[in-house]
């Protein structure tokens, strides 16, 4: 099953040079926290280039059941009137967060400290997720939280009514554990203080400075003083990386493409990926560099390549987490071997993604090695990938997209057991990369 109903087979099959300008929708992150900052401020928050994906539209009625008014005023332009800091009201049934992390993990952090409470669930996906990661730092504010064993959904958190600030040390990398930190901070009188030994993206504390926050960063410690006024913001979000991935990386596979992906965030602490093509042997130029919407983004120009296989180190984990399933992809068709270390959090995603990414490209004749923390692709050259197998994308979205790009550049066609998922984060998919050239069908059309 889909997560929003029943399960779409896709199959994707070999295609032909991929040509033409790849416009992809905006970054998820920045989208979610759009939402959830501009309900927290006073007044009308305006926001342009939202992306309308499943993930983000479930953000968007939650933040209405928190008590903000959130309407779309025209494609990608949305309008939030905030409640204010410690202004949400209890909703009146669960929040359905369905199949995002960050959406439930980033509201939960938010109304941690407001004195309500609420119930969140999800999809099959979501709720197999742990929540301990927001749980355990939301009860030194004082939250209260009853969940399902192993700390699971649905789950009923019962707000501090008299929170307290937090100085909270990050058990492990992760940017969706810091917002929600810095969230329920928000509510909490004095600093909270949140400390990352790995960066992660830094998309909440810029936002919060926007926003007119007293947030600073320095060397790995951010402190956040509590109980500001939010000003509402005019938000122009940028086009998401990861979605771009998708777009350059086939085109980076399929002999004799060139497509240009306009707009790409060249936030560093999101642009592992695109260092690692570039070691890889990638022909990409970045062009136009510029800043929209408060980050540094540019033009990229992608042409075919002969890519070689990389140690991708631990360190560059953090930078490209989403990636990572897509790099595999690119790492079947390239020379050699690639090494992709530090890459265990990829086993808590929308799936275990280590796990379905080498199944997957076990069934299409690439071999692979694996433990818990470590997924080591054997490439087989350009043109080289058998294909033919049949992948479970597990309701995640990136898997499911980086097995129709695999087909793209492989000898037989590949399918997924369903795409329905794909709608999460990059609704256009199909038709985006069709425009380029790809030849990706439905099974029951
Ligand atoms: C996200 C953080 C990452 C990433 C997710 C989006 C965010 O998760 O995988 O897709 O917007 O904060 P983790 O915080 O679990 O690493």
């Amino acid at each position: 099953m889909s997560s929003h109903g029943a399960a779409i087979p896709m199959t994707s099959r070999p295609c032909g040079p991929l040509k033409g300008v790849a416009e992809v929708p905006g970054d998820k992150s920045i989208s979610h926290r759009a939402l959830i900052l501009g309900a927290m401020a006073v007044g009308e928050t305006r926001i342009t280039g939202l992306l309308e994906g499943q993930d983000v539209l479930d953000t968007a009625a939650a933040m209405r059941a928190f008590g903000a008014k959130v309407e779309q005023t025209g494609p990608g332009e949305w309008s939030v009137h905030g409640v204010g800091v410690g202004g949400f009201s209890e909703p009146d049934d669960v929040i359905d967060c369905g199949n995002s992390g960050t959406g439930v993990r980033l509201i939960m952090g938010a109304m941690a400290t407001s004195g309500i409470t609420a119930t969140f669930t999800g999809d099959g996906s979501l709720r197999l997720r742990p929540m301990a990661r927001i749980t355990d730092p939301i009860s030194l504010f004082g939250a209260t939280s009853y969940g399902r064993s192993g700390g699971r959904l649905p789950m009923t958190i019962v707000g501090a009514a008299d929170p307290v600030p937090v100085r909270y040390e990050l058990p492990m990398p992760s940017a969706q554990v810091k917002s929600a930190v810095l969230l329920a901070g928000l509510n909490a009188p004095g600093q909270t203080v949140v400390i990352e030994h790995v960066a992660t993206r830094d998309h909440t504390e810029r936002m919060l400075a926007g926003f007119g926050a007293n947030i600073i960063t320095k060397d790995g410690v951010i402190t956040l003083t509590g109980q500001p006024e939010l000003k509402p913001q005019d938000i122009v979000v940028p086009r998401d990386p990861s979605s771009a991935a998708f777009p350059v990386c086939a085109a980076l596979i399929v002999q004799g493409s060139e497509v240009l992906v306009p707009g790409v965030s060249q936030n560093p602490t999101r642009n592992g990926l695109y260092t690692t093509l570039i070691e890889m042997g990638a022909d990409i130029a970045f062009e136009n560099e510029r800043f929209e919407g408060g980050e540094p983004v540019a033009d990229l120009r992608v042409r075919a390549s002969l890519l070689k296989g990389v140690e991708v180190p631990a360190s560059r984990a953090a930078s490209m987490i989403d990636e990572f399933p897509i790099l595999a992809v690119v790492a079947a068709s390239a020379r050699g071997t690639t090494i992709m270390r530090g890459v265990k959090e990829l086993r808590v995603k929308e799936c275990d993604r280590i796990d379905a990414m080498a199944r997957g490209l076990e069934a299409n004749g690439v071999r692979i090695e694996e433990d818990d923390d470590t997924l080591i692709v054997h490439g087989m050259g350009p043109g080289g990938v058998p294909g033919g197998g049949t992948c479970a994308t597990h309701l995640d979205h990136r898997i499911a997209m980086a097995f129709m790009c695999l087909g793209m550049a492989a000898i037989k066609p590949v399918n997924i057991d369903d795409g329905g998922p794909i709608v999460t984060s990059f609704p256009i998919f199909e038709g985006l990369m069709g425009g380029l050239g790809a030849q990706l069908v439905r099974a029951n059309r």
